[in-house]
């Protein structure tokens, strides 16, 4: 109690904690939280070349970086390890986001944990991946490394298709973000929503399809690999397993009419008597090999097995909010309002306190020696 105490009077005399503010992100709810809480948080701009200096007298760094900003994929991941090793600890650290975005990173990880990934097939060399088609199966689903809302994620129906896929993934490539897919996407929300805001959400669909933002043309083409991964058939669901500390969150998410994928229909529920507990038992046990503070994977079912897809730290805003509760670590459900991004700053923030009393303790023990 009393420690506890301490710490908060700490926290605001030295600033606990600075948020780079992206409004949309999750650093609204982190401020939120603070504010709420009365905590001591400083804001900060991680793209300025002088973030460490303005990090000055900070404990942690919370930023929430993502694939809809191509600077973060040029640095966020350096620039955070680099803080841990001055001391400073962020969200998200590196056993959180190294990852992030990335699916080939991905398979070689969770094959190495010994994590029931969904078999993946990945080639950097065209001759080898041809070959490879001869004694393949089909279907299977091609995938560029990154990417979200299933955009970059197709069927390879039989070899031709694969063949098709493979060459242009050694000759010209294929754009980070598919314009032509995302105009399709939303044409699957306004056939599901038919309301105005869907028609308004088309039209400025329209217009990008022919005038991408400024900020899409510094993404670099994908190029120079294939991936690919057995098709597990029937599934007409995936499920959205989320791990934040010792809670554990999910969702059902159905695929569009007439297509396989789940990801992006925006068709789901949270009903937890829908949720398979295998997968929430995998998800802690892979979140805890892996020492992560939030990661969200995607599961499907294979004769029976639950098998990951793909994984990723963040997601949207406001995944699970309407989820009546969570599962602990014991698998036992405990109801309640949900709101992922204020059980990550509570964690963080425990950390940072007990970091700082191992501190306070470590000084204390070697003034006492
Ligand atoms: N190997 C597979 N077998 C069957 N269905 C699959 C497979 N891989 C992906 N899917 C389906 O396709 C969807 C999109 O795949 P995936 O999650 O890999 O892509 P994504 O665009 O990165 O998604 P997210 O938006 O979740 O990041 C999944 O939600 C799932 O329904
Ligand atoms: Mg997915």
């Amino acid at each position: 109690m009393i420690a506890t105490i301490f710490f908060n009077l700490f926290s605001m005399s030295k600033k606990l904690i600075a948020i780079h503010h992206r409004p949309g992100s999750f650093s609204d709810r982190w401020i939120e939280y603070c504010q709420e809480n009365n905590f001591s948080y400083k804001l900060v701009d991680c793209n300025k070349t002088d973030i460490i200096k303005q990090l000055e007298g900070c404990l942690g760094l919370m930023w929430h970086w993502d694939l809809t900003d191509y600077k973060s994929y040029i640095f966020a991941r350096q620039l955070t390890y680099s803080l841990t090793l001055k001391g400073i600890k962020v969200f998200p650290d590196q056993n959180t986001s190294w990852h992030y975005d990335d699916k080939v990173g991905q398979k070689y990880l969770l094959e190495a944990i010994g994590a029931p990934l969904v078999k993946t097939y990945i080639f950097y060399n065209k001759k080898e991946a041809l070959k490879w088609l001869n004694t393949a199966t089909f279907p299977k689903v091609f995938k560029l490394r990154g990417g979200a809302g299933s955009s970059n994620v197709k069927l390879a129906q039989d070899k031709k298709q694969a063949r098709k896929f493979i060459r242009k993934a050694f000759i010209k490539g294929y754009p980070h973000k598919n314009r032509l897919e995302q105009l399709k996407e939303r044409f699957w929300v306004l056939r599901r929503d038919r309301n105005i805001a869907g028609i308004e959400n088309l039209v400025r669909g329209i217009g990008r399809f022919f005038i991408p933002k400024q900020n899409d043309k510094f993404y670099l083409k994908q190029k120079g690999y294939v991936y690919f991964q057995d098709f597990i058939p029937k599934n007409t669901f995936d499920t959205r397993i989320v791990v934040i500390g010792e809670r554990c969150f999910g969702a059902r998410r159905y695929c569009r009419t007439g297509d396989f994928r789940a990801s992006g229909s925006g068709i789901f529920t949270y009903n937890p008597l829908l949720i398979n507990k295998k997968m929430i038992a995998i998800a802690f046990d892979v979140a805890k090999k892996l020492g992560t503070q939030s990661l969200a994977f995607d599961f499907v079912i294979d004769n029976n097995d639950p098998k990951i897809i793909e994984m990723s730290y963040c997601f949207a805003i406001e995944c699970c909010d309407d989820a009546p509760g969570y599962w602990d670590t014991n698998l036992k459900w405990c109801a309640g309002e949900v709101n992922l991004q204020k059980f990550m700053i509570q964690d963080f923030i425990e950390a940072l306190n007990t970091n700082k009393h191992r501190s306070l303790k470590s000084s204390k023990q070697a003034i006492d020696e």
